[in-house]
């Protein structure tokens, strides 16, 4: 199965991108959430990274993600910040919710983890049917620049108790048709230069164009959307800028 986020992914990102990290996106939606009065869904939640900050800043936020792994790390900084907020483990095309939200936010181009066209179709429908009429779809993306020129290779990190976690990425494809980048990751758990733990994932991300964004997210009957490069919004996307963000409106 690809992007699995097991036992030493979910580590490496809680490592990598501990709770409160933020690469403009915290910040970002934070502000463009400021005074939304109801529930507000985090797909794809992970550790709690994000959720986090948007519990802290007084937001009724709830999530869900697929990785159990990732949602024991997310439970446990919950736990030690003495917060609650319901996260479920449950993927873009089958999570439930028990009543309509105000918002969705999908932060750090996960949406892009769903690698085929007719899966982020779903995904964009059933947001759409989770909204409240008036809610806000917020979402954003990795630019096709970052993606196809992707340059994997050896990473490491100190993991608790005297321990080296190695990972080895290594690029498989790039399908322009399908438009959709696949590497291999090989995660390596290493103490006193002994190896006790290895995994391998397969990761993809399919990239979407700017404008075939826009015309999904109409078909999947959403209104008024704004495209924002480089976490500024209304500042249309430049060829340079790291992420593209957007938003959009259930009518
Ligand atoms: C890049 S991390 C983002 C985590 C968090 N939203 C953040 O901003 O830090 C991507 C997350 O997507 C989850 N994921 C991957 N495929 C998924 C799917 N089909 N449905 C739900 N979650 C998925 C992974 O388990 C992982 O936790």
């Amino acid at each position: 199965m690809n992007n699995r986020y097991g036992k030493l992914a979910s580590l490496v990102y809680h490592l990598d991108k501990p709770v409160g990290r933020s690469f403009g996106d915290v910040e970002y939606y934070l502000e463009r959430l400021q005074g939304t009065d109801g529930p507000i869904l985090e797909p794809a939640v992970g550790t709690g990274r994000f959720l986090i900050p948007l519990l802290q800043a007084g937001l009724d936020v709830r999530g869900f993600d697929l990785s159990v792994e990732m949602l024991d790390y997310c439970q446990r900084e919950l736990e030690h910040r003495a917060l609650t907020a319901s996260v479920q483990q449950a993927g873009f095309t089958d999570y439930v919710l028990d009543h309509p939200v105000q918002a969705i936010v999908v932060p750090a181009g996960s949406f892009q983890l769903l690698d085929s066209f007719e899966q982020g179709m779903v995904a964009l429908h059933r947001f759409h049917a989770s909204l409240c009429s008036g809610g806000r779809l917020l979402l954003d993306v990795d630019p096709v620049h970052s993606i196809v020129n992707s340059r994997p290779g050896l990473r490491t990190w100190s993991a608790p108790s005297d321990g080296l976690i190695t990972l080895n990425a290594t690029a498989l494809s790039t399908d322009f048709g399908a438009q959709v980048y696949r590497e291999m990751h090989r995660y390596e758990l290493w103490e006193q230069g002994v190896l006790l733990e290895t995994q391998l994932e397969q990761f993809s991300l399919r990239w979407w164009g700017i404008q075939e964004l826009r015309m999904a997210l109409e078909q999947a009957g959403f209104v008024d959307v704004v495209v924002s490069g480089a976490y500024q919004y209304g500042k249309a996307p430049h060829s340079d800028d790291d992420s593209i963000s957007f938003e959009a409106r259930k009518p």
